[in-house]
């Protein structure tokens, strides 16, 4: 697993092929300019191809927003991981809060999502994070690591690599992250739980953990300058040319 910072740009249902391969093209002359981040772009399903066919000779990674927890069968509108693997996808998102409380996903279906990713080798990338109210009753600890243990259910970690992305939901596309102070401690909390869960397990090797939540040029710093934080998940802030550009100069 690279040692190096890893962000991860997740476009959601914003961008089409052709806004997508735009934007791509767009990164290149920052790209050329060697970046030691590890850079992922998610867009939707449909835009995969084309994506992967404007990535293929740059050192951007592909990434997808989700998976089906199965390997084929009746399930429409479902995407396989086999097929994201025939686009050249490397890295799932899995159980992003927004499909946890708008499309009723639910632990079950994160942890059978999980298996899914890592049985096929890919990346998956676990998305946890408290509410606003759980903030206020003090329940974030409780509700990160109750998410974490749900989603790595019965699952072996060894020789494995995940991504667990700390997401407050009241973060997520207000234009107020939380301070660097708060995800540091998340982090923290979600390495103790790695940690209690794989005894023996050399975390630092098989777990980067990421901050998301209204990263943008004037805050990013704070998030990856840390050790205890390996990176960032950022969907608005990539969705716009100068932005994401301004975003990549400022870790490099
Ligand atoms: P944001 O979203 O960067 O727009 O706050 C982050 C996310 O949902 O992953």
């Amino acid at each position: 697993m690279s040692a190096n910072k890893i962000f991860v740009a997740n476009w959601k249902m914003n961008l089409t092929a052709a806004a997508g391969v735009n934007l791509v093209k767009s990164l290149l002359p920052v790209l050329s300019a060697k970046l030691t981040t590890e850079v992922v772009v998610c867009p939707s399903f449909p835009a995969l191809p084309a994506t992967a066919e404007a990535i293929s000779n740059t050192s951007l990674k592909l990434g997808a927003q989700d998976l089906s927890w199965l390997d084929k069968g009746n399930l429409t509108g479902e995407v396989s991981a086999a097929m994201l693997k025939e686009w050249g996808v490397e890295y799932v998102i899995v159980g992003h809060s927004e499909r946890r409380q708008q499309l009723g996903e639910d632990d079950s279906i994160i942890n059978q999502k999980m298996q899914q990713a890592l049985r096929s080798g890919l990346v998956p990338m676990l998305c946890v994070g408290e509410s606003f109210v759980d903030k206020q009753q003090g329940r974030r600890d409780f509700v990160i690591a109750g998410q974490v243990e749900s989603a790595l259910k019965d699952i072996v970690l060894q020789g494995k690599e995940i991504i667990i992305a700390y997401e407050p939901i009241w973060a997520i596309g207000s234009g107020q992250p939380v301070k660097p102070l708060a995800a540091e401690q998340a982090a923290r909390v979600i390495k103790q739980v790695l940690i209690d869960l794989y005894p023996g397990l050399n975390v630092k090797a098989s777990a980067r953990i990421l901050y998301g939540g209204s990263v943008a040029a004037e805050n990013i710093l704070s998030f990856v300058k840390t050790d205890l934080l390996n990176g960032v998940l950022v969907a608005t802030a990539s969705l716009a040319i100068d932005e994401f550009s301004a975003m990549l100069k400022k870790i490099n």
